[in-house]
C-alpha cells in the first residue's frame, strides 16, 4: 500500500501552546500542517484568521495546508498566501467562479485545492479537474473536529479516484474528518493520498506515535 500524506489538523491543538503544537509537527512525520479557517456563514463555528496562522507558521517548518470553509474566498487569496499558505482550498459550495479562483490561487504561486461537502457528488468536479492540484472530500460535516466518519466516504473516493487516472492521474485526494487509524488503511486503498486528523492525533496519549502510525499503516 502506497504511504499517504499525513496533515494533522491544528484544530484539535491546544490553542494556548500553538508553538509546542508547531514544534511536534516539525519533530514528526506529518508532511502538512492542517489549517482549518471557519467564518461562522459558511460552517456553523468560527475558528481563526490570518494572524493566528503567521503566528504558527514562525515556528513550523513544513508545508501549510490551508481548508477555507468560508463565503466568498476569493476576497482573500493574497491574504492567506500573505499569512503563509502553500496549498489553497476552497469549497466548491462556496465558489460560483470556481475556475478563476483556482487560477488566482495558482497565479499566487500556490497550489490550488476545491473540497467538497458530504451531500456533493464528485461528478460536479469533472469539469474542473484537470486544473486541481487537489481535491479535499469532507467526510464529515464540517464546522467542527472530533465528528464521526461518514461511511459513503469510501465510495465518493473510488469515484473520484477513477475520474482522475482518466483526468488528472496527479491528483492528491485528501480525506477531512473523523480519519483514524480503522478507517485510514481502507481510505488510501480506495484511492486517497493524503489523510487530514485532528482529534484522533492531538488527542491521543502520544501525537507523534499517532502521527507514525497512520503514515505507516
Ligand atoms: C472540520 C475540519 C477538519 C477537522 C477534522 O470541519 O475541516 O479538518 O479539524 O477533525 P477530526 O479529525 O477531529 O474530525
Ligand atoms: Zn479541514
Amino acid at each position: 500500500m502506497k504511504t499517504p500524506i499525513i496533515a494533522p489538523s491544528i484544530l484539535a491543538a491546544d490553542f494556548a501552546n500553538l508553538q509546542n503544537a508547531a514544534e511536534m509537527l516539525n519533530e514528526s512525520q506529518a508532511d502538512w500542517f492542517h489549517i482549518d479557517v471557519m467564518d461562522g456563514v459558511f460552517v456553523p463555528n468560527i475558528s481563526f484568521g490570518m494572524p493566528v496562522i503567521k503566528a504558527i507558521k514562525k515556528h513550523a517548518k513544513k508545508p501549510f495546508d490551508v481548508h477555507l470553509m468560508i463565503t466568498q474566498p476569493e476576497r482573500y487569496i493574497e491574504d492567506f498566501k500573505n499569512a503563509g499558505a502553500d496549498i489553497l482550498t476552497v469549497h466548491l459550495e462556496a465558489s460560483p467562479h470556481l475556475h478563476r479562483t483556482v487560477q488566482e490561487i495558482k497565479n499566487h504561486g500556490m497550489k490550488a485545492g476545491v473540497s467538497i461537502n458530504p451531500h456533493t457528488s464528485v461528478e460536479l468536479l469533472r469539469d474542473i479537474l484537470p486544473d486541481l492540484d487537489l481535491v479535499l472530500i469532507m467526510s464529515v460535516n464540517p464546522g467542527f473536529g472530533g465528528q464521526k466518519f461518514i461511511e459513503n466516504t469510501f465510495n465518493k473516493v473510488r469515484t473520484l479516484r477513477a475520474m482522475a487516472d482518466e483526468l488528472n492521474p496527479n491528483l492528491i485526494i485528501e480525506i477531512d474528518g473523523g480519519v483514524n487509524d480503522k478507517n485510514a488503511p481502507d481510505l488510501v486503498n480506495a484511492g486517497a493520498n493524503a489523510l487530514v486528523a485532528g482529534s484522533f492525533v492531538f488527542k491521543s496519549n502520544d501525537p507523534r506515535q499517532t502521527i507514525a502510525n497512520l503514515k505507516n499503516q
